[in-house]
């Protein structure tokens, strides 16, 4: 595990960005594994930046997102969908041909969740996966459990992720309690994984993440195990390293 800590989510940015760039200009055709939340957010704005002004086209990648809650459509303002359109594909030149999203709509979830799993597979794997964490130690939206699971799969969320993500959502909207997430296994096949963890309300799950035994009570700390993973941070995530 390479632990990379920064001034602040800026820096993080700009570096993490730079990454994914660099990736798509070595392989115009590359896999990309997608996060929502505010983690990435500053890292997509560099990405379009970098658009704009002609260093990168996105064009002829394929991307794959890590969850989607169940019960909303792409229309919906609070979808992972929508999220993703907004922050960083409507501003590119990313063809949504090639953009792949679990639907959170769909009537048949066992098939839903092997379709994207062998998507991912036909796509060739997923170059390089961009990561959150849960203040819970969450990845994807693969809360603490009993074991690590592998594919996608339909997951209850639990009481802290709810509690987190309520305030996207408006008074009169009710936030769901159930999403579809890719498995640990689908984020541990990827070839390189960068995750980004920043501000005061993290500093426990960094801590769990890195220094902690590998558990699935705290599903990040799976990232030890993987060959090419590296987790930003700032002074206030690291607080407790
Ligand atoms: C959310 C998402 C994750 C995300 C994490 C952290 O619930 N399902 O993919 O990485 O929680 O979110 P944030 O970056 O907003 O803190």
């Amino acid at each position: 595990m390479k632990v990379i800590k920064m001034e602040n989510p800026f820096e993080i940015s700009k570096a993490v960005s730079q990454v994914i760039i660099s990736k798509i200009n070595e392989k115009p055709d590359c896999v990309l594994g997608f996060a929502t939340g505010a983690s990435p957010v500053e890292t997509y704005k560099r990405i379009i930046e970098a658009y704009e002004k002609g260093e990168v086209s996105l064009k002829n990648i394929t991307t794959f997102n890590l969850d989607e809650y169940c019960g909303l459509s792409h229309e919906n303002k609070n979808s992972y969908y929508y999220f993703m359109k907004e922050n960083l594909f409507g501003k590119t030149d990313v063809d949504f041909e090639k953009v792949n999203f679990l639907s959170g709509l769909s009537g048949n979830i066992e098939d839903e969740c092997l379709a994207y799993q062998k998507a991912i597979e036909n796509a060739g794997g997923i170059d390089i996966q961009l990561l959150g964490v849960g203040t819970n130690g969450h990845i994807g939206f693969n809360e603490p459990s009993e074991s690590f699971s592998d594919g996608p799969f339909r997951v209850k969320l639990a009481q802290s992720t709810i509690d987190a993500n309520s305030q996207y959502f408006g008074e009169d909207e009710e936030m769901p309690r159930y999403a579809l997430t890719m498995g640990i296994g689908d984020i541990m096949r990827a070839e390189k994984i960068i995750l980004i963890a920043t501000g005061a309300s993290k500093a426990k799950a960094v801590y769990s993440m890195v220094k902690g035994e590998v558990t699935p009570l705290c599903p990040a700390s799976v990232l030890q195990n993987h060959k090419d993973v590296t987790i930003y941070i700032d002074n206030e995530s690291a607080a407790l390293l």
